[in-house]
């Protein structure tokens, strides 16, 4: 993990351009990732784990190897109807678990709603609305049958504005980020379906996240990206919300392709067994991405519990786990132990939420197909049924879900600008303008994955993707409106049509409403040169153009951006673009939300990103060619914690919007700041050891004849994965020449050792040391709304450590979203814990509060930090 003391990054590059200098040693000095072992087992007491395990425990003491085996790995690619599937365990009436996409909506089905990104809800600042919509989507899962619902996402964080997937996620800050994993996780779960905190961890860019995918598209590289991410970075950033998500009590997390610090993700024994599992003390289960695993038994080892979708590489037929696993308990490889912990972590996160053996939601849908009947075993073509039962889950026991979606689409759309035109009040005449505000011709749905950015953008593209039910367009919305308030209304959907645009918005007294986008998405997809991520942060489809056309036409130009993250703004200074809303990617509901923010029904969000005025001052970028040969290309995250406002506040960038800014209908005050110090508990390192590794039930039968394919009564699937041998003799059934090898030759000192191990001092809870969450001030301010209408404010704190130059300027530390009334003041209070002003001391292996001075501010953006006082 620290290759050297402190910020591995810097000292890396140092080293490259020194070796550089001496002719024989031209070997780039590459990060590494320290190794951790043995794989942490569960622990009974874990809080709010105690029912979960006790049922899990009881369950995998009634089980074979085999069964234990068929829980910890997939069936293969395409082999059933969800995007994954585990092995069942007919014997005890387990049906598989279902594995599915994605973190806004359920991918691939029909009669499901799609939800805004999880960016836009973000956008809201309002972590009951981020609930509510985790708790529409769990609904829906449940009642397609789905057991765990592979989002939210923490990974990407958002360390490069151009990275194709942080549309997925929340935020580039930790905090807000932290909060939306929590509040969806908690949503997900009590609808009874296992949440996945993905992608864990360093996952921040597509381009070479994978070496084949790369490879496709014809770069020359043998091996994944390497995220390079020094301790304290990796603490203060990245994993922090993956530990609010651990708090949370999260069921699943999915490991990333690409490696940290030159290991891959899923056999990451620094990340998964130490980070993750030791340190944060997570109890559920990691499962990997699909064909991120690259290895049998050191996956194992290092921590992984189940092996997604099973085979090695899509419909190979062949798993690393499976036959293998089997095989490797068996002689010895893996210890009992550890696939004793794999099966309890699985199934204690199924007991987590409800789940009840022999009573699970039947999966009523096909992923592969909307057919009504078809193959259940997709790629085996086998199985001929009804595989789609259409089961309408729009509606659930809170209403429709399309009402949860209308809202925080309108409440995570952020008014940038505005001279005053805006709320809209029944508008003489409104032209809307761009092809961003119609449909895709050839429907919502027409692009795969949505792998075009045609017609209004509601959704990026990829994995992360759902079917529309329908989709409201900008355009029908604000027709619907106009002709409620006898508007007159024309649009042009299209960008390209000047001479139409020119005629229409010249007319006198027009209200131009110009609809632009900026799309991404996953990597293996290519939209128009944007291998998932996006090439340049400027509008698609010549949409600077038509801005700086028709405002060039019209004194009263309103801009209305959809986009996956932050766009350059040119013209934003133009005296005739009189507002400008990011809408971000609203969903199903994208007219009915936008209305709802032009004509102030309902108050507008705030920026979850800072909008910076140049690609350059964002001071990261993705890597888009390959710089270590063959090998992995090598990603130094050398500007340590320093990303998005943190970095514009270091280099005293000027920007053109600030995080966390966004104006309402109304004005607000800020007052009275106070601070008042709590007599909290002093911090105390968790010491002592757990228990030894247990296992459960009989130890597994040695003769291999056990193992065997159960009878020639049962015809196994074509490409499907069985934790079953074809033959007692295991070179053979392992079809693997390298067979017999001794775990001592290859895995890693201490990997099979199940005795007692100490406890690290900052671990001890669900996140972490749970003095950690330790309240030591309350901080309240009073927040007046000085203007004439009711509107929503969200009053953010911020808090400086002092520590100097090593640390922020100021980093966020809390937020509430409150509506107010005109002239109305309330009193918002935010509870500042230990965790709040503690740094990660390398050294010590442990958040340390510091000496320095530390400062909370409270206010309306990063850059408006109306009140501050010290934390004495
Ligand atoms: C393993 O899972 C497969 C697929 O669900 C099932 O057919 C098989 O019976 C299971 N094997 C055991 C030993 O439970
Ligand atoms: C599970 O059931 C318990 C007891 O009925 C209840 O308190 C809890 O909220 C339920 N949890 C979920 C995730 O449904
Ligand atoms: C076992 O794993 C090896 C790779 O380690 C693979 O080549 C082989 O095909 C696997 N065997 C089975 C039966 O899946
Ligand atoms: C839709 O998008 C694709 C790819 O971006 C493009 O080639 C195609 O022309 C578009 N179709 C329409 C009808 O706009
Ligand atoms: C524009 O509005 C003004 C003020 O309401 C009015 O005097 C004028 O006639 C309008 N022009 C047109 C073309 O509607
Ligand atoms: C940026 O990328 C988009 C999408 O590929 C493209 O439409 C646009 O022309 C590009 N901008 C510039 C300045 O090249
Ligand atoms: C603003 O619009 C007017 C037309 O009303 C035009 O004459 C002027 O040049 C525009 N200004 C800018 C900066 O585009
Ligand atoms: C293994 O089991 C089979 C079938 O039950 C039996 O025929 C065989 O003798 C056993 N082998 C050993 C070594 O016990
Ligand atoms: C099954 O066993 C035979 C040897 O009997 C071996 O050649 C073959 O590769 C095995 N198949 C699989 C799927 O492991
Ligand atoms: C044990 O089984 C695993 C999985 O097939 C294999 O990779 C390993 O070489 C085997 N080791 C021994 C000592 O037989």
């Amino acid at each position: 993990m620290r290759p050297r003391k402190g910020a591995s990054g810097l000292v890396v590059l140092l080293l490259a351009q020194l070796t550089d200098a001496i002719p024989q040693l031209h070997k780039r000095a590459l990060a590494t990732s320290d190794p951790f072992y043995p794989s942490p087992w569960m622990d009974p007491q874990a809080q709010g784990w105690e029912d979960a395990y006790a049922k899990a425990k009881a369950f995998v003491s009634q089980l074979t190897l085999l069964e234990k085996v068929n829980l910890t790995t997939g069936v293969g690619w395409e082999a059933e109807q969800c995007v994954g599937q585990t092995g069942a365990i007919p014997r005890l009436g387990l049906t598989e678990f279902c594995l599915h996409d994605s973190p806004l909506g359920i991918r691939g089905t029909d009669y499901n709603s799609a939800f805004p990104s999880g960016q836009t809800a973000a956008a809201t600042f309002d972590e009951g609305l981020i609930f509510k919509r985790g708790l529409a989507m769990g609904r829906e899962a449940y009642a397609k049958g789905v057991t765990v619902l592979l989002g939210p996402v923490a990974g990407p964080l958002g360390r490069m504005p151009e990275a194709g997937r942080n549309w997925e996620g929340f935020s580039p800050d930790p905090v807000l980020t932290g909060v939306g994993m929590a509040a969806s996780i908690k949503g997900i779960q009590q609808a009874g379906v296992v949440a996945c905190a993905k992608h864990f961890i360093g996952n921040e860019q597509e381009n070479f996240r994978q070496a084949g995918e790369a490879r496709g598209y014809g770069f020359d590289i043998d091996e994944s990206l390497s995220s390079n991410i020094d301790d304290k970075t990796m603490h203060e950033l990245y994993l922090w919300p993956f530990a609010d998500s651990v708090r949370a009590g999260v069921g699943s997390v999915m490991c990333s392709y690409q490696q940290v610090n030159n290991s891959y993700g899923c056999q990451n024994s620094k990340l998964l067994n130490d980070l993750l599992k030791n340190e944060l003390g997570f109890q559920g289960f990691v499962m990997s991405d699909w064909q991120a695993q690259h290895t049998g038994a050191a996956s194992a080892v290092a921590g992984l519990d189940m092996s997604m979708p099973g085979d090695t590489v899509f419909n190979s037929r062949r798993s690393y786990w499976g036959t293998n696993l089997t095989l490797a308990v068996l002689n010895g490889t893996v210890p009992e132990w550890r696939i004793d912990d794999m099966a309890t972590r699985i199934m204690a996160a199924f007991f987590k939420v409800n789940g009840t053996v022999g009573k699970q939601e039947p999966i009523n849908f096909s992923f592969w197909t909307q057919d009504t009947y078809g193959p259940i075993h997709w790629a085996a073509k086998q199985g001929y049924q009804q595989i789609n039962h259409h089961v309408n889950v729009q509606t659930g026991p809170e209403g429709r879900h399309g009402d949860v979606i209308r809202e925080v689409a309108a409440k995570g759309t952020v008014l940038l600008k505005n001279t005053g035109v805006l709320p809209l009040k029944k508008p003489k005449f409104i032209a809307v303008i761009g092809e961003d505000a119609g449909p895709n011709p050839l429907g919502p749905n027409a692009c795969d994955n949505r792998g075009c950015a045609n017609g209004t953008l509601a959704m990026g593209w990829g994995s992360g993707t759902a079917n529309f039910p329908y989709l409201v367009t900008p355009d029908a919305a604000l027709l619907a409106r106009a002709i409620m308030d006898g508007t007159r209304y024309e649009s042009v959907l299209s960008n390209y049509a000047t001479s139409q645009i020119k005629s229409l918005v010249s007319l006198d007294n027009v209200t131009a409403i110009v609809f632009v986008n900026a799309d991404s998405g996953e990597g293996f997809i290519n939209v128009d040169g944007n291998m998932g991520d996006r090439k340049n942060l400027t509008l698609w489809k010549n949409g600077d153009d038509l801005i700086r056309n028709v405002s060039s036409w019209c004194p009263n130009t309103i801009v209305v951006i959809h986009s996956t993250g932050p766009v350059l703004l040119p013209w934003h200074d133009s005296p005739n673009i009189t507002a400008i809303l990011w809408a971000g990617l609203p969903g199903q509901e994208s007219g009915n939300s936008i209305h709802d923010v032009l004509y102030g029904v309902t108050s507008p969000g705030r920026s979850p990103f800072t909008w910076g005025a140049t690609r350059e001052s964002y001071g990261t970028d993705v890597l888009y060619q390959p710089n270590n040969g063959k090998a992995a290309p090598q990603q130094d995250f050398s500007e340590g914690v320093f990303i998005d406002y943190r970095h514009f506040d270091k280099a005293n960038a000027s920007l053109i919007y600030p995080f966390g800014h966004g104006l309402s209908y109304s004005t607000f005050g800020y007052t009275n700041l106070r601070i008042q110090k709590l007599p909290a508990p002093p911090y105390r390192p968790t010491t002592g050891t757990t228990a030894p590794a247990p296992t459960f039930g009989a130890p597994p039968a040695s003769n291999l004849t056990e193992y065997l394919f159960p009878s020639a009564s049962f015809p196994p699937i074509y490409q499907y994965i069985y934790p079953y041998l074809n033959t007692t003799d295991p070179r053979a059934a392992s079809a693997d020449a390298h067979y017999g090898q001794n775990a001592s030759q290859f895995l890693p000192p201490r990997a099979l050792d199940g005795s007692a191990q100490p406890r690290l001092r900052a671990s001890g809870g669900a996140g972490g040391n749970p003095g950690l969450w330790d309240v030591l001030y309350e901080v309240s301010a009073d927040v007046t709304n000085t203007g004439a209408v009711h509107a929503d404010e969200v009053p953010q704190l911020y808090v400086s450590l002092g520590a100097g130059a090593g640390d922020p300027r100021v980093m966020l530390r809390g937020f509430r979203r409150v509506s107010v009334g005109p002239g109305e003041t309330v009193e918002v209070l935010f509870r500042v814990t230990r965790r709040d002003v503690s740094g990660w001391d390398v050294g010590v292996q442990d958040w340390v509060v510091g000496a320095g001075e530390k400062r909370v501010f409270v206010g309306r953006s990063s850059r408006g930090l109306e009140l501050s006082g010290v934390l004495g």
